[in-house]
C-alpha cells in the first residue's frame, strides 16, 4: 500500500530529487568494521545533521540562480559560493552488517552489482578489483572545490574515528569527479551536454521545468512506498507482482552507481572515419563527424535534440524535452540513438509507456582532459592517471524496472524498440552505440547512423566500445527519518521486525 501522507521533501536526501550542488564530487566507498555495527550506529547519529536534504539542495540552487541573475543585471561576475553537500547510501551487505534483516523487496539490489555484472554485459576482467570487494556504503560528498571537499571528508572521517583503533569504518576505495573546465562545463567527456532530460516528479517539480516536457512521473517511480511504487514488472512480460516494503524504506530510493571509463580519442576517430557524407558546406552546417555523433546520441553536443533539429545544431533548443519520436520512422532520430534507447517516449505508446522505467541521473565527469599526445596518437593513454569517464549515478524505486532493465533489455538489445509495424520494414534497431554491449558476441551495430544522410535505415558496424564498465554497486539511500530511527537507532541486531508499509 502506498503511503497516503503528503511527501515532505525535508525527509528525502538531497541528491535524489534535486541533486547536490557541485563542481567536484567524491564517492567514498566504505566497509563497516567487523563487529562494529552498534558503534557505527552511534557515529552515524552524529553524521545525520550533515546530510543535505532536498529542501536544502533546492534552496542552494535557488540562491545560485538568483545570485547569477542579479550579477548579470549589474554586469558583474558571479563568484563561486563555498558549499558542500553530503548524502549516504547502503548496499545490501551494509544492511546486513547493521543487522537490518527486513526484506526490502528488490532482488537486483539484494544480489548486488557484482552478481548482476553478466546481465549488464560487463566483463569482470575490466572491473577495478575494489568493486569486487565487500562495500557496505558510500558517502556522496560534493563541493565547490577539492579543498572544501577534502575538508568535509576529513570531518566525516573524524566522526567515524577513521585511522584510529576504535574506527567503525574502513575505506574500500574513493572516486573523484569534477565538472569539466570552461565551455565544456556540464558536458561529458565525448563533448555532449549531459544531465538535461530528467523526469519531473509529481508535486515536487511542478512549475520548475523550464520547457514543456513529458508528463511528470508519480513519486513512487523514484521513492519507495509512494504511489507508483506498486508493481514489479520483472522479468519482462510477467504480470506485475506486488512489492512489499518495510516501513523504514518509505521515501528512500535505490542508487545504481557505475564507474564508466570513456575512450575519447577512439570515439572521435570513429566519428571522423565514418563521417556522414552529403552535407553541403554552408555557414551553420555541421561536419559529417558532428552529425554522426549527434545521431549516435540523439542530441547535438549543445544538447539540442536531433528529433527537433535533425540536420544542424541549434543551442537555443538545448534543454528542450517537448519532442515525441515518430514510432515508424528514424530519419530524424535513429531508433538506437542513446536517448531513444534509454527513453523511447512515444515508441512505447500502447505498450505500457515509459513511466516505470524513468530514472533520475546524477553523473559527473572524472579524469583529466584528453592530452595533445593522445589526440595525436588517436588513442587513450594506458596510464591509469589519464583515465577519464563518467561516474554515473541514478535513482529509482525499483532497480529491476529502472537501471538494470534499461541496460540489459533496452541498451544491449538489438531488437528494441520493437518495430514490427514499420512500413517498409527495417532491420532491428541495433545496440545503443554509447553504452550498449553485444552480449551475443556478434559485432556491435546499429541502424540509422547511416554514412549517407539520405539512407537513414542503413546499418553501421562499430565493433569497438568507447564506454567500459570498471565496476559499480547498488545502494539504498534512506530517508532522513529512516536514518535516525532505523539505521542509527541504538538497538541490537535482529530487532528490526518493523510493520510493513
Ligand atoms: C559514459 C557513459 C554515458 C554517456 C557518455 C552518456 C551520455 C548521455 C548524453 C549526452 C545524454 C543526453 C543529454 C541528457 O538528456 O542528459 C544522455 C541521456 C540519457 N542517458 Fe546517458 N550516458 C552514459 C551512460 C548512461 C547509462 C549507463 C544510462 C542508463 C543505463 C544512461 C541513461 C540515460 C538516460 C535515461 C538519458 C535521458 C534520455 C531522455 O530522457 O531523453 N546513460 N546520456
Amino acid at each position: 500500500m502506498a503511503n497516503q501522507q503528503p511527501l515532505d521533501i525535508n525527509n528525502v536526501q538531497g541528491d535524489i530529487l534535486e541533486g547536490l550542488g557541485k563542481k567536484t564530487e567524491l564517492f567514498f566507498f566504505f566497509r563497516i568494521k567487523a563487529g562494529q555495527g552498534l558503534h557505527f550506529r552511534e557515529h552515524l547519529r552524529s553524521i545525520i545533521p550533515l546530510i543535505t536534504t532536498t529542501t536544502e539542495a533546492k534552496k542552494f540552487h535557488q540562491t545560485i540562480k538568483e545570485g547569477k541573475k542579479e550579477a548579470a543585471n549589474e554586469g558583474r561576475h558571479f563568484p563561486l559560493i563555498e558549499n558542500s553537500g553530503v548524502n549516504i547510501s547502503f548496499s545490501q551487505k551494509g544492511l546486513v552488517a547493521l543487522g537490518i534483516t527486513d526484506d526490502i523487496g528488490d532482488k537486483v539490489f539484494k544480489d548486488g552489482m557484482l552478481a548482476d555484472a553478466a546481465n549488464l554485459g560487463d566483463n569482470l576482467t575490466e572491473w577495478d578489483s575494489d568493486f569486487k570487494k565487500d562495500i557496505h556504503g558510500v558517502f556522496d560528498i560534493t563541493a565547490n572545490s577539492m579543498v572544501v571537499l577534502d575538508r568535509t571528508l576529513d570531518h566525516i572521517k573524524r566522526i567515524f574515528r577513521s585511522g584510529h583503533k576504535d574506527a567503525t569504518i574502513e575505506e574500500v576505495t574513493q572516486l573523484r569527479g569534477q565538472v569539466r573546465p570552461g565551455a565544456e562545463s556540464g558536458h561529458e567527456h565525448f563533448g555532449f551536454n549531459d544531465g538535461l532530460s530528467q523526469p519531473a516528479v509529481e508535486n515536487v517539480d511542478a512549475g520548475v521545468i523550464s520547457e514543456p516536457g513529458e508528463a511528470p512521473v508519480r513519486q513512487g517511480v523514484i521513492l519507495l512506498g509512494r504511489k507508483g511504487d506498486d508493481g514489479l514488472v520483472f522479468p519482462p512480460g510477467t504480470p506485475p507482482q506486488h512489492v512489499t516494503r518495510p516501513s523504514w524504506a518509505l521515501d528512500g530510493s535505490f542508487l545504481a552507481f557505475r564507474y564508466l571509463k570513456q575512450l575519447v580519442p577512439e570515439f572521435d576517430t570513429f566519428l571522423q572515419e565514418n563521417a556522414l557524407k552529403g552535407i553541403p558546406p554552408a555557414p551553420g552546417n555541421p561536419t559529417g563527424a558532428d552529425l554522426l555523433g549527434a545521431r549516435l546520441v540523439g542530441r547535438w553536443k549543445s544538447g539540442a535534440p536531433i528529433d527537433l533539429t535533425p540536420l544542424r545544431d541549434n543551442p537555443a533548443f538545448a534543454k528542450r524535452q517537448d519532442f515525441r519520436f515518430d514510432p515508424n520512422n528514424q530519419e530524424r532520430c535513429p531508433f538506437a540513438a542513446h536517448i531513444r534507447k534509454t527513453n523511447p517516449r512515444s515508441d512505447l505508446d500502447g505498450r505500457g509507456g515509459t513511466e516505470i522505467r524513468r530514472i533520475i541521473r546524477r553523473g559527473i565527469a572524472f579524469g583529466p582532459e584528453v592530452t595533445e599526445k593522445e589526440k595525436r596518437e588517436r588513442r587513450s593513454s594506458p596510464d591509469e592517471k589519464l583515465e577519464r569517464g563518467l561516474l554515473f549515478a541514478c535513482y529509482q524505486s525499483n532497480l529491476g524496472n529502472g537501471f538494470h532493465f534499461m541496460q540489459q533489455s533496452w541498451a544491449n538489445n538489438r531488437t528494441f524498440p520493437p518495430k514490427t509495424t514499420t512500413v517498409p520494414p527495417v532491420p532491428a534497431p541495433g545496440i545503443d552505440p554509447i553504452i550498449g554491449v553485444a552480449t551475443d558476441n556478434l559485432p556491435r551495430q546499429m541502424v540509422g547512423a547511416s554514412p549517407d544522410i539520405s539512407g537513414a535505415n542503413t546499418e553501421l558496424d562499430f565493433s569497438a566500445r568507447w564506454v567500459i564498465s570498471r565496476g559499480g554497486e547498488y545502494f539504498f539511500t534512506p530517508s532522513i527519518p529512516a536514518l535516525k530511527n532505523t539505521f542509527a537507532a541504538p538497538c541490537h541486531p535482529g530487532q528490526h521486525g518493523r510493520p510493513e508499509l
